[in-house]
């Protein structure tokens, strides 16, 4: 039997996300995994690099430590907000610029040579028309040869039933010194390919008693890897690679741990 599924993905989820994002991708083995792989495509970029989904910066603003200018698009001003913390930490706000849009909306300057939409953000689009005009845009974003450079989850049962698992994510106290614990678990809807993470934060007292619990979700989708291919060869793209995983190992089943695409506009 199905449950109702959400299919809206709404600017608040990200809000109230932001204050536990920083926990979150540093206890999660795909935001190390990714974190080099993102960077590098950066620094060989041959002109402007754009970020959809910036979040809190950590892959945009390593990269502009490193020298690269990049451009941050992010729906969420908490996040940004984060970013844009991070950058002036760094000392580097100067060569990151940051747009509060959406991806099927966002406005360049100038056309970039590689947009990028890590970790999985594709997935907050959940219908495939959200998905295909983000990436519709994105092709139009991009100047000729451009590349766009995405990955998704590579839904397996293996997967999911992990993601199922009620897990105790993370040991720490917050920014207000509150001792706390997060816990994960989530909803996966194999018939509409949709993930509704729901995360609680428990704040404990000085006994070990629970003080403050409070619960912030999260919308997401994924594309079947043959999805996915359709939708950038649909809109024009030329597919140049797909990775199993961001050590850069050809797409191969049953190896393959995520789904990383490169595709380049045609010049
Ligand atoms: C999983 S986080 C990724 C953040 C960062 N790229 C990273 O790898 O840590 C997804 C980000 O995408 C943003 N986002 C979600 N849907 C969006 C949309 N339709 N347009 C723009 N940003 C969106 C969220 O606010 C969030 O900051």
């Amino acid at each position: 039997m199905g449950y109702p599924v959400l299919v809206t993905v709404s600017r608040s989820e990200y809000d109230a996300f932001s204050e536990i994002y920083g926990v979150w991708t540093d206890t999660a083995p795909a935001a190390r995994a990714n974190l080099s792989f993102y960077v590098d495509a950066y620094l060989r970029a041959d002109g402007p690099v754009v970020e959809l989904g910036v979040g809190d910066g950590r892959i945009a603003v390593e990269a502009v430590t490193r020298g690269r200018e990049v451009v941050g698009v992010d729906l969420s001003r908490p996040m940004l907000e984060l970013c844009r913390q991070r950058a002036v930490r760094a000392g580097v706000s100067a060569s990151l610029k940051l747009l509060e849009a959406d991806f099927r909306t966002f406005t360049l300057d100038r056309p970039a040579a590689l947009i990028a939409l890590p970790y999985h953000s594709l997935g907050h689009l959940i219908s495939l028309d959200d998905k295909l005009a983000a990436v519709a845009h994105v092709f139009s974003e991009l100047r000729p040869g451009g590349v766009f450079l995405f990955d998704d989850f590579l839904m397996t049962p293996a997967l999911a039933a992990d993601m199922r698992r009620v897990q105790l994510r993370a040991e720490y106290h917050t920014p207000a010194g509150a001792d706390a614990l997060l816990w994960v678990t989530s909803l996966v809807d194999e018939a509409s390919q949709s993930i509704r993470v729901v995360t609680w934060e428990d704040q404990l007292d000085a006994d070990g008693l629970l003080a403050r619990r409070q619960y912030r979700r999260l919308s997401l989708s994924w594309l079947e890897p043959a999805q996915a291919q359709e939708l950038l060869t649909g809109v024009g793209f030329v597919v140049d690679a797909c990775y199993g995983s961001f050590e850069g190992e050809p797409f191969a089943l049953p190896t393959a741990r995520e789904q990383i695409w490169r595709a380049h506009r045609p010049a």
